[in-house]
């Protein structure tokens, strides 16, 4: 399904930058929130100190798409590999999570934003789950901005998944092998409801995916910032639309 055939949300255009063409705004960001360790270190803290700045940074990029009328953001917040980090880091994680979202659930309601999870969600702590259960069930009518959380999220155990799936369907007999096309494959992804992402961004400098939306992003833009997450403030994201604007996007085509 193309962006254009997916629901798109109306929105008002507050401030949004006089260098920015309104009419060609990303409809959705997908960002790879790198760095906050780094950050940390730097000034001499504890790498936890670098998530906790980096939450910071994330409500103030939703605000952003807000203001400026973008629709979906997508951030990965906690990646299938995550949980090879330190055992305290990850539980630090996994309870900054849900701290978050008890905190924000208030703020969320107010701006109209809809939070969505994708990943393998069975996985994570019972606390957690209970939270976003929650929070998605509360916030799923909103439609101002569209946050998508990636957690214990991979992008090749999402592909493997959407295969599972369609391979029960042909068992079945409700599928011919045949049947199966892009359509019918994005179906079975975790974001089957959400357009795909426009333009990728990554802070700290690293030039990989990771494992982000690797179907989703097959025509994405890709911008990668040496800024650290922590400091990726409203002026680096204008910077990064501003680049994102000066790209041609030929989808393949001349
Ligand atoms: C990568 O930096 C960052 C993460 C693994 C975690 C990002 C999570 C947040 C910013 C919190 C989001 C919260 C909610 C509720 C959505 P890094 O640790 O890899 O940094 P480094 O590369 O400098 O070590």
């Amino acid at each position: 399904m193309t962006n254009s055939q997916r629901g798109t949300v109306t929105q008002p255009l507050l401030a949004l930058p006089g260098d920015l063409d309104p009419q060609r705004l990303p409809q959705h960001v997908a960002v790879i929130m790198d760095g906050n360790g780094r950050w940390a270190r730097q000034r001499h803290l504890p790498r936890v100190v670098g998530h906790q700045q980096g939450v910071e940074t994330l409500k103030e990029l939703l605000r952003c798409c807000r203001d400026w009328g973008i629709a979906h953001l997508t951030c990965y917040a906690f990646s299938t590999e995550n949980w090879g980090r330190p055992g305290l880091e990850v539980e630090f994680l996994l309870t900054l999570f849900e701290r978050v979202l008890r905190q924000e659930l208030q703020d969320l309601m107010r701006e109209q934003v809809r939070i969505e999870f994708v990943g393998q969600l069975h996985a994570l702590p019972q606390g957690l789950q209970t939270q976003i259960s929650e929070a998605v069930a509360l916030t799923r009518h909103h439609q101002r901005v569209w946050l998508t959380v990636a957690t214990n999220y991979g992008g090749r155990q999402e592909i493997v998944r959407a295969c599972q799936a369609l391979a029960q369907q042909v068992q079945k007999g409700e599928l011919t092998p045949e049947e199966i096309d892009e359509t019918r494959f994005a179906q079975q992804l975790y974001t089957s409801s959400s357009p795909d992402p426009d333009l990728l961004i990554r802070t700290s400098g690293e030039m990989r995916l990771s494992n982000f939306l690797l179907w989703q992003i097959a025509y994405a833009e890709l911008y990668v910032t040496e800024t650290l997450w922590p400091d990726f403030d409203r002026g680096s994201f204008h910077q990064a639309l501003i680049a994102f604007q000066q790209r041609h996007r030929r989808f393949g085509r001349l």
